[in-house]
């Protein structure tokens, strides 16, 4: 049976239903996987301008948005096996694929292990080093102050570092929005998925056994994983380019959406016209 198309759809995979939507024609599809703690809403502004011309596709993490979270641990390689997974419900066997910083260890992780999957690969603010130990005290701190106090002050605190000085000055409906997102995910989701963040591998070492044509985006003034992060996976990542975008900061897809869409557009296209 064909899988339905359309916004919103609910499919069960294993213990959990994936909910997400699925536009445009297109040989190979463009999948998206969102960043934390959003959910397959913050790939609005590249749904709509893609869809005319590509099969796209975006989806709900299990436990964001309105995907359920199962009962397994929350980690990484979870996430990367239940992207493989919802791609063989729908019938994929190869797409090229874009994530968003915790998106992109996704897509890393799954992008390793199963390289016949991938026609492209695009790599958005995102990073492949772990948590240093610093950091992940952070997380684990952040996880009992969202369980003792809810989210409030936690996106409030993370709502700086991710966007730039310009969207907040600019963008007020953005940074609502995004403030919104935060509160509005479910704090079991989140605390679990800090854990998962907190315990991911390194995949610095697979960078050089990429082989996929990989375009590498990255807002000039991400606070959260920094053009730097951007140089070294274009620098080991042998078919890479790097775009930066100006006036952006983690979230570079919503704050410069234009020039997002154009960037990711142009390398569609090359990596699709080689077929
Ligand atoms: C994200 O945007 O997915 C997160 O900032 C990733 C992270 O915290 O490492």
């Amino acid at each position: 049976m064909e899988p339905i198309r359309g916004t919103d759809i609910e499919i069960k995979i294993g213990e959990t239903i994936i909910c997400y939507d699925d536009l445009g024609n297109g040989e190979i599809p463009i999948i998206f996987i969102h960043g934390f703690p959003f959910n397959k809403s913050s790939w609005r502004p590249q749904l709509e301008f893609l869809q005319t011309v590509h099969r796209v596709i975006a989806y709900d993490i299990r436990g964001f948005g309105k995907s359920t979270a199962g009962k397994a641990d929350a980690s990484i390689d979870l996430f990367a096996d239940d992207l493989i997974h919802f791609m063989d419900a729908l019938q994929i066997k190869t797409a090229i694929v874009c994530g968003l910083s915790m998106g992109g260890y996704i897509l890393l992780n799954a992008a390793h292990r199963y390289q016949e999957r991938f026609e492209g690969l695009i790599l958005c603010d995102t990073q492949c080093n772990a948590d240093s130990s610093e950091g992940k005290e952070k997380r684990y701190d952040n996880i009992r102050k969202i369980e003792n106090d809810g989210l409030q002050e936690y996106a409030i605190g993370s709502l700086k570092n991710l966007l730039c000085k310009h969207t907040f000055e600019n963008n007020p409906n953005l940074v609502t929005s995004v403030h919104n997102t935060i509160l509005s995910s479910n704090p079991k989701s989140v605390t679990t998925t800090l854990k998962a963040l907190a315990e991911r591998n390194d995949s610095c070492s697979i960078l050089s056994e990429i082989s996929q044509m990989t375009l590498i985006v990255c807002g000039q003034e991400d606070a959260i994983t920094p053009p730097a992060k951007a140089q070294f996976l274009n620098e080991e990542i042998k078919n890479s380019s790097l775009v930066l975008i100006d006036q952006a900061g983690h979230l570079s897809n919503l704050e410069q959406p234009a020039e997002f869409n154009e960037a990711i557009e142009k390398f569609i296209t090359t990596t699709l016209n080689r077929f």
